[in-house]
């Protein structure tokens, strides 16, 4: 809990001196729990004394940041129109259905996965593409990426 609040009183410091930062600020945040905790929006609405809507207009606007606890390997299935027409949209149904997931944004019980859909990553010629703790996989399918899954579940328990 210490190591907690001295992370989050080096990003204070980091990037106090500027409430233009506010964005990269909730991005260090971010990284370091994998989500932005409530009090934690509270407290830097405070310090900062920015409003506390400000905070949670940002963490709600941008996919990159979420107001619940991450997976420590987010996986993020593009189901843009060149990723949809290959089947995007099935692959999300079927990891999430895999992974036993109810819902987007939510984290697996082992804290490894939780699964989002984006709208595009910039890479449309790979479609349909997934990303796996920020690692690239195109021409992908459900069968695919399950096993990719998998594989990296087997990998940690095993370490
Ligand atoms: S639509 Fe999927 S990468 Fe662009």
């Amino acid at each position: 809990m210490q190591a907690q609040e001295a992370k989050l009183d080096e990003i204070i410091v980091k990037w106090k001196r500027d409430r233009s930062y506010l964005i990269e600020m909730l991005q260090d945040v971010q990284e370091h729990y994998r989500y932005i905790p409530q009090q934690v929006a509270r407290q830097l609405a405070t310090e900062l004394d920015v409003p506390l809507n400000r905070i949670f207009h940002i963490a709600t606007f941008y996919q990159g940041f979420s107001l619940q606890p991450r997976g420590k390997y987010p996986v993020a299935v593009c189901t843009g129109t060149a990723c949809h027409v290959k089947g995007g949209t099935r692959i999300l149904e079927n990891i999430m259905r895999d992974l036993e997931l109810e819902q987007e944004g939510q984290a697996t019980p082992d804290g490894l996965f939780s699964v989002e859909s984006v709208r595009c990553l910039g890479c449309c010629g790979l479609a349909p593409v997934v990303t796996v703790g920020g690692e690239v996989y195109g021409d992908t399918s459900s069968v695919k990426m399950i096993k990719i899954l998998q594989r990296q579940k087997k990998k940690k328990q095993a370490s």
